[in-house]
């Protein structure tokens, strides 16, 4: 239930000394904070590391440096953080730990609200939430609330393992499974343009939409994460989650109410009707591929298979395309083509829909087709709308020509900022689940990739590397459209104009 008033915490955040905490959480929390939008709260970060608070504060606060917010705030912001050095296994650890969040639940009048935010390494996941129930720290009168970063196991099974541990301590409506896709501002907005609009619903189908493309292109490698995605692979990486749950937002009825149920709930039933895809037909359906050498920004780049932890000759997907089917009466046979990959040519999110062709074309444009019409999402790094549509060129009598209607909503903080933590840690805050995926989303989600990652381990795909670091993916990404009678809409070529 979404309370009105400040939401009141404490924040326990295991993994506190990593990346994601210093990157994404210290950052979305202070920003909560000079808003004006959080009541009494506190932080324990909690890691392995021995660390004196005192020392842990001064990490914060270079995290924080460079947001906007007076010395004032600042020191009062980062007064309420306490560290606990921690021991994932040992119940004497969370025994201590317990004493710490009692103490400060006092100290700072939280009501014994608690959230604990896993955010670390998820092999430990499972061991942490059984402790907390049997070391009794989520014995409390106020909230407990659970939030965990992905990935939400490696495959179904794995996934059932872990919630099964998880729920032992959380109730399914006490746990907030993060895909930082559903903070995204314009994520957020695809809901509101279809439902918001009555321009927009009456076409959303498969009599006036041809095809809906989602792509989403990176033009880092994988880093410092070898280790990690060579297990991942993209698939698992990118499509089990963000890439579904925008096909999810895209596809599914109009809920009757905007309630967290009521939107889970059609999501799901998008879930449920995704065509599986058995053996050889998989072909048809998916394509993966793996970033050769190439250059970018004029710097040369390495293969995957020569990046760090990554095996010389690894099988792992960097990048996948694929078309998905959603059979029921409002999509059948429409399209849904995605892709997703690592070392592209941009970096770049966005939704193409695109609407069918006029019936009969009265309007010639220099022997051209009439361009068909396109409603563009942009996602990320420019946030924005754009309708394309067809108007008549000036000065001639009857001929058509592309023009572009545009909506730019500036991005406040660019790509993959705390905007979309700040939003989200917000919601858990106040218990708004909306925008976290319940286990069913999971669940479906994990059941679709694992039938497609089934067929991909039997068979190791021979030409991998197989496209060029900072280009579209490999040929094939291509001809999965060309069969289809269509073609990927090149994303340089749909920039929003700046309003
Ligand atoms: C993460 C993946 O979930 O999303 C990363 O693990 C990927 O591999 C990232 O780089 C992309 O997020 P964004 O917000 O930059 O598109």
């Amino acid at each position: 239930m979404t309370q009105n008033t400040k939401p009141t915490a404490l924040v326990l955040i295991f993994g506190a000394t990593g990346d994601l905490a210093k990157r994404k959480l210290f950052p979305s929390l202070y920003n909560l904070f000079t808003k004006d939008k959080l009541g009494s709260f506190a932080v324990i970060g909690i890691a392995r590391r021995t660390l004196t608070s005192d020392e842990f504060r001064e990490n914060v606060k270079d995290s924080i440096k460079d947001l906007n917010g007076t010395d004032e705030n600042l020191e009062d912001f980062v007064s309420r953080f306490h560290y606990h050095s921690h021991d994932v296994t040992d119940s004497s650890s969370y025994a201590a730990l317990k004493k710490l969040a009692s103490q400060l639940d006092s100290q700072y009048h939280l009501n014994e609200n608690r959230i604990f935010y896993l955010a670390m390494a998820p092999e430990f996941f499972g061991t942490i939430a059984e402790h907390l129930k049997s070391d009794h720290l989520t014995d409390v009168s106020g909230f407990k609330r659970l939030v965990i970063e992905k990935p939400f196991g490696h495959d179904l099974s794995s996934a059932q393992h872990l919630n099964n541990q998880i729920r032992t301590a959380f109730a399914e409506e006490e746990i907030y499974r993060i895909d930082h896709y559903l903070g995204k501002e314009m994520v957020q907005n695809i809901e509101v343009i279809r439902f918001a609009n009555a321009i927009y619903e009456p076409l959303w189908n498969n009599r006036y939409i041809s095809n809906i493309q989602v792509t989403s292109s990176e033009t880092l490698g994988v880093e410092e994460r070898g280790r990690y995605y060579e297990k991942s692979g993209a698939l698992r990486d990118m499509v089990q989650n963000h890439m579904l749950q925008m096909v999810a937002l895209l596809a599914m009825e109009p809920p009757i109410r905007l309630t967290t149920e009521e939107i889970r709930s059609e999501k799901v039933r998008v879930l449920r009707a995704l065509r599986d895809f058995k053996g050889e037909e998989l072909k048809d359906y998916f394509v993966r591929g793996q970033y050769g050498k190439g250059t970018i920004d004029q710097t040369d780049l390495p293969g995957y298979r020569e990046e760090t932890m990554v095996d010389p000759e690894s099988n792992t997907e960097t990048f996948v395309a694929g078309k998905l089917m959603i059979d029921n009466f409002r999509w059948a046979g429409v399209p849904f083509y995605i892709r997703t990959g690592k070392r592209m040519q941009e970096k770049s999110t966005k939704i193409v829909i695109q609407f069918k062709d006029i019936p009969m074309n009265l309007y010639y444009e220099t022997e051209k087709k009439v361009s068909p019409n396109l409603l563009v999402i942009h996602i990320q790094p420019e946030e924005g709308i754009t309708l394309h549509l067809n108007a008549k060129k000036s000065g001639q009598q009857t001929e058509a020509t592309p023009t572009k209607l545009s909506y730019a909503n500036k991005g406040v903080n660019g790509i993959n900022t705390p905007e979309a933590y700040e939003k989200l840690l917000f919601d858990c805050l106040r218990g708004d689940a909306t925008n976290f995926t319940h286990w069913d989303e999971v669940a479906l989600s994990w059941a679709f990739v694992d039938s497609i990652s089934e067929v991909w381990e039997k068979d190791k795909e021979q030409s991998f590397p197989n496209y060029v670091s900072g280009s579209m993916g490999p040929d094939a990404a291509d001809t999965l459209l060309e069969k289809d009678g269509f073609h990927w809409w090149p994303i340089s070529d749909l920039d929003v104009e700046q309003c």
